[in-house]
């Protein structure tokens, strides 16, 4: 099956964020992932939803937002307006998860949960009915650049069991550490979409297609 990519632009040039998001999506992005930070959660800052309700007017592709933040509840309205299509929490951040995963839907858009390297795969067998998304951290959060964590490979492939026995349709999505080397990795493990950010922005506007083109496997598409 064909790959989703969804290019982190935390490793874009934020001084022209939105001609950056028009690049991505014209060299053949599926998806603009946004990782929003807190530096509580995670030990580092980054944008919020104001930031991305303005960036909303550079692409049609639906808006993969990944909340590196505590408390993610409480913002649920604030990014439902900026236009995030899918809103993806990490559950150590929320102490009712299954909650808010609920209402994220309830506002009308798609709920994911993040697995950080150290957190179990059981964690989801209680929320599969609840999920349209689940992105298992190659890397633990906070920063792009990092090297892919192998033992991941085991939660993407027993994710992926988990996800055909639900019968649900759930994107199984990858994060950290994602190169045209560990892409198919991933993929054979069972994920369905490659988060990527160096692996995408490196080189300039000019490679962005070419380097999008190189996760699925050189197909230009
Ligand atoms: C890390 C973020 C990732 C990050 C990936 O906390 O969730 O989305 O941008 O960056 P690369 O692809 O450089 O590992
Ligand atoms: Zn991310």
């Amino acid at each position: 099956m064909r790959p989703l990519i969804s290019p982190s632009i935390l490793s874009a040039d934020f001084a022209c964020l939105g001609a950056e998001i028009e690049a991505i999506d014209a060299a053949g992005a599926d998806m603009i992932h946004m990782d929003v930070m807190d530096g509580h959660y995670v030990p580092n800052l980054t944008f919020g939803a104001p930031v991305i309700k303005k960036l909303r007017a550079c692409s049609q592709k639906p808006f993969d937002v990944h909340l590196m933040i505590s408390n993610p509840a409480q913002y649920i309205h604030a990014f439902a307006e900026a236009g995030a299509d899918y809103l993806t929490i990490h559950p150590e951040a929320d102490p009712h998860a299954h909650r808010t995963l609920q209402a994220i839907r309830q506002a009308g858009m798609k709920a994911g949960i993040a697995l950080n390297p150290s957190t179990p795969t059981d964690h989801v067998d209680y929320l599969l009915d609840t999920l349209d998304l689940i992105l298992v951290m190659s890397v633990n959060p906070g920063f792009g650049g990092q090297s892919f964590i192998h033992n991941q490979l085991q939660k993407i492939s027993d994710l992926r069991d988990r996800i055909e026995a639900s019968g649900q349709d759930i994107i199984l999505e990858v994060d950290g550490g994602v190169t045209p080397e560990t892409a198919p990795l991933a993929l054979s493990a069972g994920a369905t979409s490659l988060v990527a950010g160096t692996a995408v922005f490196k080189g300039g506007k000019s490679a962005y297609a070419d380097n999008i083109a190189a996760l699925r496997g050189g197909l230009k598409v």
